[in-house]
């Protein structure tokens, strides 16, 4: 499936939902299960509702809980309401050996620790985020009137990104949430540059190879600057004949970038496959999954992300959640699930930047990824629980007034859109980082 691919995104359905609670023997593949019998952030599953699609799933669901709740109507097969009477009996802790989600090698990303801290470093990211959009723009710029590109310039610019994330990757991410219409290319070049180089620290990527992959990242649409204007803010959808010539930018950036003779062999690989997809039905040259290396899929993935969550002439930004479980749904096709699984670790189930209404209705700006406390994060409150802006915003950490008895009022509700909250999330992410509103656009 090409859902996935470039510019072909849809939202998942809704609907209204008829649960039936069932003894987890009973459970089938193709069942939809909406709830748990216990907490979802004590069970390795990462989201709250999902279709049973494995055997190891059931046997995971068999492990970690007594009875579930299925949703009959998003489940695709029929499910017996009489097998939803169940004796109970007591619950049992998984035992050693049961079968767990694989986790690939994964470095805990560094963080502030408190508000004083975190406004810190943010405008530190604020800045460098500032002069590798400058840099981008020209590059853009130049590359589009034929001239030579700065491949220097480009490395200094990753080796300041690099240094952001290595001091507090969620500042540097929550920085991706400040996205602008009329620069998208290259700032989804930064965005993707810098949720790259989060993903592939985590991954266990240091140093030199980092360096690398972030450079792949930051120019892999360079090749855009080949394709026409009319073609590339196009506000609707591409025609088959346009869509062909917009794929051609993959290789044109990487011949482009070739002609250099300045780009390491990654890097390069970056920006000619990261639209190709582990089935064979990405371009441009419809590459297999064991013909791509993990940065590119690392990069696609960033890539897939940051576009789904941004507003585009010809679609609206997706929630963040929204985004990731798309992205998990086609993950077998698309980029292989053991990766995607990492990459929502990674940037957690609420990703830094993610506007959420909690369950006493205040709003706020999701601020951690830390995966121990993945639904429970600490959140920057904008607005109080009656509707009113604060004065100043306030950071809280959910998991910490949770233990407190108050789990109902501060955990998270739902990821809302800034038209819903009545604030543009941008203003608040730009007064923390100290940069100018003007800025925005
Ligand atoms: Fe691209």
């Amino acid at each position: 499936m090409a859902l996935l691919g470039h510019e072909k995104y849809a939202l998942a359905s809704g609907g209204n939902s008829v649960q039936q609670r069932l003894d987890v023997a009973v459970l089938k593949l193709g069942m939809y299960v909406a709830e748990l019998d216990r907490p979802w952030i004590e069970t390795p599953f990462l989201f709250q509702g999902f279709v049973i699609s494995s055997e190891e799933e059931l046997a995971q669901l068999r492990a970690y809980c007594q009875f579930v709740y299925v949703d009959i109507q998003q489940s695709r097969v029929p499910v017996d309401a009489r097998s939803g009477t169940i004796p109970r009996r007591r619950r049992t802790k998984p035992q050693a050996g049961s079968p767990v989600i694989y986790r690939p090698p994964s470095v805990p990303l560094p963080r502030s620790t408190d508000l004083k801290s975190f406004r810190k470093t943010t405008r530190q990211a604020g800045k460098a985020r500032e002069t590798s959009r400058v840099y981008l723009r020209q590059v853009f710029h130049d590359a589009r009137l034929g001239h030579s590109l700065d491949t220097e310039e480009a490395k200094a610019v990753v080796r300041q990104l690099v240094d952001v994330i290595s001091t507090d990757a969620n500042a540097a991410v929550w920085l991706t949430q400040l996205k602008r219409k009329d620069e998208y290319t290259s700032l989804h070049c930064l965005n993707v540059c810098v949720l790259t180089l989060a993903f592939c620290r985590y991954l266990g990527y240091t140093g030199e190879d980092l360096q690398t992959i972030g450079l792949g990242a930051l120019l892999h649409d360079i090749g855009k600057t080949q394709t026409p204007l009319e073609i590339l803010n196009k506000p609707g959808a591409l025609t088959r004949d346009e869509f062909s010539v917009m794929k051609r930018h993959a290789e044109d950036g990487y011949q482009l970038m070739q002609r250099t003779g300045k780009l390491p062999e990654v890097a390069l690989s970056i920006i000619r496959s990261h639209h190709e997809r582990i089935d064979g039905a990405g371009y441009s040259r419809g590459l297999l999954g064991d013909e791509l290396e993990l940065p590119v899929l690392a990069v696609a993935i960033a890539d897939v992300y940051d576009a789904m969550t941004s507003d585009r002439v010809y679609h609206r930004a997706m929630p963040t959640d929204k985004a990731l479980r798309m992205m998990y749904d086609h993950a077998d096709n698309a980029f292989g699930r053991t990766l995607v699984e990492a990459f929502i670790r990674c940037v957690g189930i609420y990703p830094v930047g993610s506007l959420v209404q909690l369950g006493n209705r205040a709003i706020g700006l999701v601020m951690d990824a830390d995966e121990n406390t993945r639904l429970l994060p600490r959140v920057l409150l904008v607005k109080n629980a009656d509707g009113r802006m604060r004065e100043k915003p306030k950071m809280v950490d959910l998991s910490a007034v949770s233990n407190e008895g108050k789990i109902a009022a501060w955990t998270i509700r739902r990821v809302i859109s800034p038209g819903e909250a009545g604030f543009d999330p941008r203003r608040i992410m730009m007064e923390q980082a100290g940069m100018q509103l003007a800025a925005l656009g």
